[in-house]
């Protein structure tokens, strides 16, 4: 599955609101006219998600965590009752028995560090999902001494898993 986010046509994954929010949460059977076109758009991202069983995410690090669309993404997918519920031992991820890869670049900050909330956000909130295998292909530092090596290897490595 791969959802072109960032290019997402309107309505966009990049308006994301409080009334989106509300008609996501909002039973199908019972929203307004409104909150149905609302909830369309999440709807789908939802639906790609549910039907994938390989799920790839490519995405840059800003600010040491997500850029505020993929961000975006996640309020829309992390609906209660349909990909994740909450049980009297704690909430429950929905969708189970899925592979994600996920692609992170950084500029200059190395994966796995310790103002790396990026990596351990996507990946903590996929498993909150129940996709909790998960393969993190690191392309971190590609500004710095040696980035063009950083991308070549990156590539060769999402080549690989590809193959
Ligand atoms: C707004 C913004 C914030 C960024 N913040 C970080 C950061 O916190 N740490 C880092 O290592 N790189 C940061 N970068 C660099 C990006 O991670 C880097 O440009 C990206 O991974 C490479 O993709 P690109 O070739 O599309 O720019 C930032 C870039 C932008 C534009």
């Amino acid at each position: 599955m791969i959802t072109q986010a960032a290019s997402a046509p309107s309505p966009s994954i990049r308006k994301v609101s409080a009334e989106r929010f509300a008609a996501n949460l909002t039973p199908a059977a019972e929203r307004t006219p409104e909150q149905v076109w609302l909830a369309a758009f999440a709807d789908d991202l939802i639906a790609e998600l549910q039907a994938a069983d390989t799920i790839v995410i490519a995405s840059p690090i800003y600010n040491f965590g997500p850029p505020a669309v993929l961000k975006a993404w996640a309020d829309l997918v992390a609906r209660a009752g349909t990909t994740f519920q909450y049980t009297a031992s704690g909430p429950e991820g929905l969708l189970k028995g899925k592979k994600a890869y996920i692609a992170i670049a950084s500029g200059g900050m190395p994966m796995g560090s310790d103002y790396d909330f990026m990596s351990r956000w996507l990946t903590f909130f996929l498993g909150f999902l129940g996709i909790t295998d998960v393969e993190i292909i690191a392309a971190d530092g590609i500004m710095g001494a040696g980035g063009e090596e950083k991308i070549a290897a990156a590539k060769d490595a999402a080549l690989k898993i590809a193959a």
